[in-house]
């Protein structure tokens, strides 16, 4: 017989059927000679009921059976009559793969801290939240790659290895072959890159969108997708050292055009979540946030706020808010200064753009002014900065001067400024940090909880 799936058989399975299930056990309790097993396959955050006659069954198999046991189930579907759902199985036979002992088996009862389960990552998946966690994960990755593929966006595979810091977006992990105990030296005492696997320095990449600027000024319209990498020893909820990155880029767009790309880019994959992941979103908002669902439909109501970086310094001078950080016009804001605008000021998400250049990366397009650039950060509730990016400097001789003023070296950059020798156009883009889309989508409050497998400072063991 083929094995139907928990969410098939409770969504379309017809009574009567003879069915087969597998899965594992969430939990079991016994009455008066009949045994009720939760079952649960991943597929679906609910679990199957089996209805299990004792006295017909081995008495050692069924003992084995016990929370986080894994086990095959043929049997009738039938009509519940208990609450909450439709069917169950009436079980015929049952096959146990593998028990847990209930001794050692860490998810025995139900309840744990989220801190708990950090600890035991390699089985948190069996968990209600993080279930939920990972088919939004899921479908989020699915909802990224349909916006852009309807829109005719080409995805670009960049590298993960790069041999330039050209974002200058924060320290890099080194990537090397070379013996840490004794590497080769060169005469004057220093490492001897050249003897490295690739022959000079190499990093994991903090950013695709160098890359992402080669692919777009000829397919006109591209997006990456990718894990990226940042050293910095951020030990915050919203930082991560190894995080997933969404980068489209646009020729011939401006910042506006920018700004509305990522505006209709969030309201999408919040809409898509909330249509598609409805039993997932409802048990976040009961278990965690009691007012994720109103917030997300909230977000798509109204235009998200636009200002400028000078605007919105103003409005923080003026508002008599104490924070922790000054803000002064040229600083970088804070988180704090961020929710301030976003959840006190204007209730709703806000589009900073033209921020100092002195804060700002060296590639985004310089203003008129002389004083600012033409950047965008997209901030959220509860988040802060969701979204970061820029309309892009398409003027070699003006992009060339500021390398150069950065201390940057031509010799690393030189292919990404014959973009601008050769053929070049106006161009924006964009990065959305995928685990903080996650968090404002799940109403998680700490990043480790949005992701598998966080990997943050002095955190690396699953
Ligand atoms: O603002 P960032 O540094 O921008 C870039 O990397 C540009 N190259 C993007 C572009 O224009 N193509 O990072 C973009 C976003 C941030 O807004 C934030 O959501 C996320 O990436 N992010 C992080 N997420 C988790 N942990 C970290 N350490 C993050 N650093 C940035
Ligand atoms: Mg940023």
């Amino acid at each position: 017989m083929k094995r139907v799936k928990v969410k098939e058989l409770l969504e379309n399975g017809s009574p009567g059927t003879e069915v087969l299930a597998k899965g594992w056990v969430r939990s079991k309790r016994d009455s008066k000679g009949v045994a009720f097993i939760a079952l649960n396959d991943g597929s679906i955050i609910h679990n199957i009921q089996i209805v299990v006659d004792v006295p017909s069954f081995d008495e050692a198999l069924l003992r084995s059976i016990g929370t986080g046991a894994c086990i095959a189930v043929t049997g009738t579907l039938v009509e519940s009559l208990g609450k909450g759902q439709r069917v169950e199985i009436q079980a015929k036979d049952i096959i146990l793969y593998g028990g847990a002992d209930p001794e050692t088996f860490p998810l025995q009862k139900k309840g744990h801290t989220l801190e708990f389960l950090r600890e035991i990552a390699h089985l948190r998946p069996r968990t209600n939240t993080f279930g939920a966690i990972l088919r939004l994960r899921h479908a989020m990755s699915f909802a990224i790659h349909k916006f852009f593929n309807d829109k005719g966006f080409v995805y670009v595979h960049t590298p993960i290895i790069t041999g330039s810091d050209a974002e200058g977006a924060g320290a890099m992990f080194r990537v090397t072959t070379l013996d840490p105990i004794k590497p080769p030296l060169t005469d004057d005492g220093h490492v001897d890159y050249k003897e490295d696997f690739f022959g000079k320095e190499t990093n994991l990449t903090v950013s695709g969108q160098l890359e992402g600027e080669l692919a777009a000024t000829a397919l006109s319209e591209v997006y990456t997708f990718g894990p990226t990498f940042r050293a910095e020893n951020s030990n915050t909820a919203r930082h991560l050292a190894e995080f997933w990155m969404i980068e489209p880029e646009v020729a011939f767009n401006e910042l506006v055009d920018n700004m509305d790309l990522a505006e209709e880019f969030l309201k999408y994959l919040i809409k898509y979540a909330l249509d598609n992941c409805k039993d997932d979103l409802e048990f976040l908002n009961n278990m965690y946030d009691k007012e994720l669902l109103a917030r997300l439909h909230a977000v798509l109501q109204n235009p998200f706020k636009r200002l400028t970086y000078t605007e919105g310094v103003e409005i923080l001078q003026k508002s008599g808010q104490k924070f922790e950080y000054k803000v002064d016009w040229g600083t970088d804001l804070q988180s704090e200064h961020e929710r301030y605008l976003v959840e006190k000021h204007f209730m709703c998400p806000v589009i900073l753009t033209d921020y100092p250049r002195e804060i700002k990366a060296f590639y985004m397009k310089q203003s008129e002014d002389g004083k600012t650039v033409r950047a965008m950060d997209v901030l959220f509730p509860g988040i802060g900065e969701i979204i970061g990016g820029s309309q892009r400097e398409e003027d070699y001789d003006k992009l060339f001067k500021r390398v150069t003023e950065l201390g940057m070296k031509e010799s690393d950059l030189w292919w990404y400024l014959d973009t601008r020798k050769f053929g070049t156009c106006p161009h924006a883009g964009f990065g959305l940090g995928f685990e903080r889309l996650m968090l404002f989508v799940s109403g998680m409050s700490n990043i480790r909880d949005v992701i598998p497998f966080p990997r943050t400072p002095k955190n690396a063991d699953f």
